[in-house]
């Protein structure tokens, strides 16, 4: 076994400002699969191909945004060691029980100097694709909408990028897979993290306005889909915020848009494959544009203004 430590982003949970819509838009035109409700209201999904109950959570609230962000770490072994190391660094750590999430193990929260909430856990009820565990077949049925394959990453802001990316490259063991650098040619303005063989699990962006959120990335198969998904999101008449395009950082093609909140969300293809003996890509500031948007070489105002 190569991968260890933390695997993947494994949940997060949403604020929407209308339960109902949002199901309608995260169902009928992200084309999620609804796995269960709590006694609280929250609604859950997960990606056709994902196994485990549910990797997107939202719950209706005054203002759009992510509550917290959760990662699946390899066994409960791995997670008691997290937690004692995220100790040991000076974080807080609270202890959430087992079953508080539906179907899903004790979580360790902490939060972040950005202000952001994440969690890890190394259980959830595995209720599988569809397929089954013995022959599987290659179709899975039933697909709606843009029918992503699994959840990806997040981008998220926040002003202390140093610190935050300290603690997930010192003690969650990411790797620093590209960067942006500022003006003075030296500080990060942001950096993209992997924990796996992906370009990236999750970016961080240096913003003042700390604990918000860029976007949620739901991975599709090919740049075929990317168009797909632009055009069932114009069919729809949801809000696209750009593409599709082609970024340099990670090398992704990817459509963004925005749920019924106000949300961004991603649905996003390719990337290189990342192992942690390659050494970080660079951006420089005069070519920023570039590596957030390849083909125009420009950023524009609303992808650099809009968080939640
Ligand atoms: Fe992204």
């Amino acid at each position: 076994m190569a991968i260890t430590g933390v695997l993947r982003p494994g949940h997060s949970q949403m604020r929407v400002l209308n339960l109902e819509e949002s199901v309608n838009f995260y169902t009928n035109v992200i084309g999620l699969v609804e796995t269960g409700r709590d006694a609280s209201g929250r609604v859950y999904f997960k990606c056709h191909d994902e196994r485990d109950h549910h990797s997107f959570i939202i719950r209706e609230a005054e203002r759009p945004g992510m509550d917290f962000y959760g990662f699946k770490v390899l066994d409960d072994a791995t997670l008691d060691k997290l937690e004692s190391d995220l100790r040991a660094y000076g974080m807080a750590t609270e202890r959430i029980p087992a079953g508080e999430l539906l179907e899903t193990g004790e979580r360790v929260r902490f939060t972040a100097s950005t202000g952001h909430v994440f969690e890890l856990y190394a259980q959830k009820s595995d209720v599988g694709d569809g397929l089954g565990y013995t022959n599987p077949d290659v179709i899975i049925e039933g697909r709606k909408g843009i029918s992503p394959l699994r959840l990806d990453h997040w981008q998220i802001h926040g002003s202390d990028l140093d610190g935050t990316r300290d603690l997930f490259v010192n003690v969650l063991g990411f790797s620093v897979v590209e960067r942006v650098l500022c003006e003075d040619g030296k500080t990060d303005m942001g950096v993209w993290l992997s924990c796996s063989t992906k370009a990236h699990d999750i970016a961080f962006i240096r913003d003042e306005r700390d604990d918000t959120l860029h976007h949620t990335s739901f991975l599709l198969e090919t740049w075929d889909h990317v168009l797909r998904a632009a055009d069932i999101l114009s069919k729809h008449k949801a809000k696209i915020d750009i593409g599709p395009l082609r970024h340099g950082i990670t090398r992704g093609t990817t459509v963004y848009f925005f749920d019924p909140s106000g949300n961004r969300v991603e649905t996003f293809c390719g990337g290189y494959a990342y192992y942690p003996d390659m050494r970080p890509y660079t951006w420089t500031w005069d070519e920023i544009g570039t590596g957030v948007f390849y083909h125009t070489r420009e950023l524009n105002e609303r992808f650099l203004t809009m968080v939640t």
